[in-house]
């Protein structure tokens, strides 16, 4: 039922206030007596020891759920202080990639029924490491194989392109990365501020979703383009794969996120008037090296939309010389599950007025369940 909206995509864009909430009810917990505020993840707590004493995590994913833990793989290592890789899920098989006992490999996805998912937990299974779960299918194949997991209770999503379960996993891994770190008083006012962050981010996406109007007008001038570079760094590398990600999969057009470390090291050649770049550089200790590089990039003349923090515009583009989308801030940690929603509004809009299938995009489906 899509309500009173017109496409799923939409629906599932919207709602993610929602969604979010469903997402940490009753596993944020603040208050009480002590004041103390704690997660409390249902699924892992007899687990939690044992990925804590692990010697690496591993994530392991496809497409948008790879992306998510991509988002979330700097707070885990923060707070964890456990190694954290990464696998896309057919490349580890490509690879036979190392897994071992000592590994906590922790298999990311959406349906919980990606065949390379399913095939990769096998792996993980038959090289004995603890595998964890994170997924929003109930009794879906990865909930049941696993030694046990966390649902993300976003709702079930429908619109191929996923949106509101990427929030949602992105929300569940910052709690994870939370209940595996110590509670020790050095780290107390980080945590603190994680959870109130968290306890205020629905409100947080809620704000941002009223770019849409924006990012309709953005999607206009854009309508025609053949390409649309996306560059981020930090906790937001993995917003511009996603971003680029939505971008190609409904809209149909080439898209590419970069990651603004690499910049001189190639993508810096295809920087012209014509090419639409959207540079993400919205506050955090990653800041200033984004401002440096739209100064690089202005200075070849690069057409410029720069995503930034409420009330940074002029410090990031001098002269009005580039488009800005302004976005509420949040913990740098969150700032990812805020940065991501006008580039899905962005690619949803692009999508309709472009007159392409918004749901159902040609060639795709929502569950990838061959190889
Ligand atoms: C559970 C209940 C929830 C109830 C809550 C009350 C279910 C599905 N969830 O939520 O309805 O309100 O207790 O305390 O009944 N698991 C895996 N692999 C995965 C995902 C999950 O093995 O990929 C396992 C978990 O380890 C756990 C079980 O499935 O044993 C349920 O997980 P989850 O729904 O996240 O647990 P709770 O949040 O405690
Ligand atoms: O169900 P999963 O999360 O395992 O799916 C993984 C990918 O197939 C999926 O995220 C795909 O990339 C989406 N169409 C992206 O929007």
């Amino acid at each position: 039922n899509k309500g009173n909206y017109e496409h799923y995509m939409q629906k599932e864009i919207h709602e993610q206030p929602e969604s979010l909430r469903t997402t940490m009810r009753g596993r944020l917990i603040r208050g009480g007596s002590s004041k103390a505020k704690t997660v409390l993840l249902g699924g892992l707590k007899d687990h939690i020891k044992s990925i804590r004493r692990s010697r690496r995590i591993v994530f392991i994913g496809c497409g948008t759920s790879y992306n998510a833990a991509l988002a979330a793989r700097p707070i885990l290592e923060e707070l964890s202080g456990v190694p954290v890789t990464m696998e896309i899920a057919s490349d580890l098989l490509d690879r036979q990639g190392p897994i071992y006992r000592e590994d906590t490999a922790v298999f990311v996805s959406q349906s919980g029924e990606t065949a390379d998912s399913l095939l990769a937990l096998e792996y993980a299974l038959e090289n004995g490491a603890l595998c964890v779960g994170i997924t929003n299918t109930v009794g879906s194949a990865i909930a049941r194989n696993t030694h046990c997991g966390v649902h993300i209770n976003a709702g079930c999503e429908i619109g191929v392109a996923s949106t509101k379960a990427y929030t949602s996993q992105i929300v569940v891994m910052a709690m994870l990365a939370l209940a595996i770190g110590d509670d020790t008083i050095s780290s107390r006012t980080r945590r603190d501020a994680i959870i109130d962050g968290l306890f205020d981010l629905p409100n947080k996406v809620r704000e941002v979703l009223k770019l849409d109007q924006e990012m309709k007008d953005l999607a206009k001038l854009l309508i025609a383009e053949q390409s649309l570079l996306v560059f981020g760094r930090g906790y937001n590398y993995a917003t511009a794969l996603e971003g680029a990600l939505k971008v190609k999969e409904v809209a149909l057009m080439h898209s590419e996120g970069i990651l603004a470390g690499e910049m001189k090291h190639g993508p810096l050649a295809l920087v012209d008037e014509n090419l639409p770049i959207i540079v993400i550089a919205t506050r955090d200790t990653c800041f200033s090296k984004q401002q440096s590089v739209i100064q690089q990039l202005h200075a070849r003349k690069g057409r410029l939309i720069v995503m930034c923090s409420k009330g940074y515009a002029a410090s990031v583009c001098s002269g009005g010389s580039c488009r800005v989308i302004e976005v509420p801030q949040v913990e740098d940690c969150l700032q990812p599950v805020v940065n991501i929603v006008p580039l899905q509004l962005l690619a949803y809009h692009l999508t309709v007025l472009r007159g392409y299938n918004v749901d159902q995009p040609r060639n795709l489906a929502k569950s990838v369940t061959t190889l």
